[in-house]
C-alpha cells in the first residue's frame, strides 16, 4: 500500500542507530473449521476509501507487562475517537480475546485458520454485535485466538509444505485487510513463539510496554534486541514507536524509579516518536476487573482516570504516526495544511 510504504520510508529516513528503526534504510484444532460459525462482515468495508492500515506489534519478552491491557484499551480509545481498529490476538494464551469476553470454549475461527490459510482474514473478523456476550465497541474489531494456535507450525507444514513460513502467511493476510483499518494491533506472546516472531517480521511499528517490577529492564533490553534481530532478518523497516508504562504507582517504589531512570537513559536521546509516552497508565483495580468481566476499561467506566489515560495515549500515538506521515487525520478533521481530509 502506498501510504504504508510512505510511512516506512519516512520513518526510516529520520533514523540513525541500527537497533530500533533508526538506520537510514535500513495444539491441533478441537473442532474442524467447517463445523464452526463464520463471522464475516455484513458491511463490505472494501467499498470505503482505503485506510492507512498501519500495523503495530505490541510486545516485550516478558509476561505480565500489560501488553494485552494496552493493546485492547488503546485500540478501544482509538476506535472511540473514530479510528477503525483491528486487534489480532497472536498469543496462545488468548489474553486479548478474553479481554473482550471471548471464553475458552467458543468454537471460533480465528488466528490459526487465517495463518494456516484455510480461511481468509475477513471471514473470521469479529465486530460489534457479532456474538452475544462479546462486547466489542464500535470500530474495534478482533481476530480471536484459540489454543489450537499452539499447533500452527506443524499444521502449516502439513498443509503448505516445507517452504511455507508463518511470517509470509501473516504478511499476506495483513495485506488483504490493511485498507479496511486505520490501525492494526498485533498482540504477542511473552516468548518467541512462531506467531510472535511472525508479528515482529510483519509489523511496520513496534510498541513496547513495561511495568515497574523485577526484571523490567532485562525485559526491555531483550525486546530491543528482538527488534534489532527482526530488522536484520527480513523486516528492515520495523520502527520503534515508544514505550507505554502501565501499573504506575502514585508514589514510585525503587523499581519504579529504576525503570523511569532506565527509560530516560535508553530512550531519552532517541527521536520523539521512539520516546516513552508522556502519559503512563496508573495502577488501578479497574484493569483486572475489566479483564475478568471481559470488557474494555473504556466501556466499563468511560470517566475513570485510566480510561482518560488511554485516550491521552491514543492522542499521542496518533500524533506520532501523523508526524511520521503514516496516518492521515481522522475523517472530518482538518489536516495540517488546513484542508479537510477524507
Ligand atoms: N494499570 C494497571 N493496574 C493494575 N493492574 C494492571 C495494570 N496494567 C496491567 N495490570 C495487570 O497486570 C497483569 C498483566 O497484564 P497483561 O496486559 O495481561 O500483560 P501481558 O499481556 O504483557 O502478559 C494483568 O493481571 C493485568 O490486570
Ligand atoms: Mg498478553
Amino acid at each position: 500500500m502506498p501510504s504504508t510504504a510512505m510511512s516506512r520510508s519516512s520513518a526510516s529516513s529520520r533514523a540513525s542507530a541500527p537497533d530500533v528503526g533508526q538506520r537510514p534504510d535500513p495444539h491441533p484444532p478441537s473442532v474442524t473449521a467447517a463445523d464452526q460459525p463464520r463471522h464475516g462482515h455484513e458491511v463490505d468495508h472494501n467499498q470505503d476509501p482505503p485506510r492507512d492500515g498501519v500495523v503495530i506489534a505490541v510486545g516485550n519478552q516478558k509476561g505480565g507487562v500489560a501488553k494485552t491491557t494496552i493493546t485492547v484499551n488503546l485500540a478501544a480509545a482509538l476506535a472511540e475517537q473514530g479510528r477503525r481498529c483491528l486487534v489480532w490476538d497472536l498469543d496462545v494464551n488468548r489474553g486479548a480475546s478474553q479481554h473482550v469476553g471471548i471464553g475458552d470454549n467458543l468454537p471460533l475461527l480465528g488466528s490459526f485458520e487465517v495463518l494456516v490459510g484455510s480461511e481468509p482474514p475477513e471471514e473470521v473478523i469479529l465486530k460489534a454485535g457479532d456474538l452475544d456476550g462479546v462486547e466489542l465497541p464500535q470500530g474495534l474489531e478482533l481476530i480471536a485466538a484459540r489454543r489450537n494456535l499452539e499447533g500452527i507450525d506443524q499444521a502449516l507444514l502439513e498443509r503448505e509444505g516445507r517452504f511455507a513460513d508463518l511470517p509470509s502467511a501473516l504478511k499476506r493476510a495483513l495485506e488483504r485487510i490493511r485498507p479496511r483499518y486505520d490501525l492494526i494491533f498485533l498482540d504477542t506472546a511473552p516468548n518467541l513463539t512462531s506467531p510472535t516472531i511472525a508479528a515482529y517480521k510483519a509489523a511496520d511499528y513496534f510498541l513496547l510496554t513495561a511495568m515497574p517490577e523485577a526484571f523490567a529492564l532485562q525485559g526491555l533490553n531483550t525486546a530491543l534486541g528482538d527488534i534489532a534481530a527482526a530488522r536484520q532478518h527480513g523486516n528492515p523497516g520495523l520502527t520503534l514507536l515508544g514505550v507505554v508504562l502501565s501499573n504506575a504507582e502514585p508514589r514510585p517504589t525503587r523499581l519504579g524509579r529504576e525503570l523511569v531512570e532506565y527509560l530516560q537513559t535508553t530512550f531519552g536521546g532517541l527521536p520523539d516518536h521512539m520516546k516513552p509516552f508522556a502519559t503512563a497508565i496508573s495502577r488501578s483495580t479497574i484493569v483486572p476487573t475489566a479483564q475478568k468481566l471481559g470488557r474494555t476499561i473504556l466501556s466499563l467506566d468511560p470517566h475513570h482516570k485510566v480510561s482518560k489515560q488511554f485516550r491521552a495515549v491514543a492522542d499521542e500515538l496518533e500524533r506520532r504516526l501523523a508526524a511520521l506521515g503514516a496516518l492521515r487525520p481522522r475523517m472530518g478533521e482538518v489536516g495540517r495544511d488546513g484542508a479537510g481530509v477524507r
